[in-house]
């Protein structure tokens, strides 16, 4: 069983993560209104690993007895001014979802809870990978600058993600 203040922390997380999903999701959306379709699907992949992480955070509720809190998302920012823009959006989020899974894990100390403890680890590696794959992307696209052809040419790099 959990304590409250780490079930309320989890819970927290649930709507943070499902809030990541529908970021990305709407940046692949404006993707796909500038033909940038590889950026496009990038983006969908990583929406999707969203929901994934939110459905982790779902299921460890449940196998802790406890039980999930769906809260309401707010719409997400629907168009960039470029995609340098979008990506700087995106690595200042996951710096963000990486400081409340910090939380989380100083909770689970705090409440000397050691199954959350090692199950928000998972966590802790995973945002060092989200936040290096955001800062890659955008380091490119500060190269790049305003040259077209480095868009296009990155747009089918981001492409082989997917
Ligand atoms: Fe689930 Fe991108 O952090």
């Amino acid at each position: 069983m959990i304590s409250k203040k780490v079930q309320k922390v989890l819970n927290d997380q649930i709507k943070e993560e499902m809030g990541s999903a529908y970021l990305y999701f709407s940046m692949s959306n404006w993707f796909h209104t500038q033909n940038l379709h590889g950026f496009a699907g990038w983006l969908q992949h990583q929406a999707k690993e969203e929901l994934e992480h939110a459905l982790k955070i779902y299921g460890y509720l449940h196998d802790q007895n406890s039980s999930a809190e769906l809260k309401a998302l707010e719409a997400p920012q629907k168009t960039w001014k470029s995609p340098l823009a979008a990506f700087q959006d995106t690595y200042k989020h996951e710096q963000h979802i990486t400081g409340l899974i910090n939380n989380i894990a100083d909770t689970a100390i705090a409440e000397k809870d050691h199954a959350t403890g090692v199950f928000i680890n998972w966590f802790v590696s995973e945002q060092v990978e989200e936040e290096a794959a955001a800062l890659a992307v955008l380091e490119k696209l500060k190269l790049i600058g305003d040259h077209p052809g480095g868009i296009y040419l990155l747009d089918r790099e981001m492409g082989a993600r997917a």
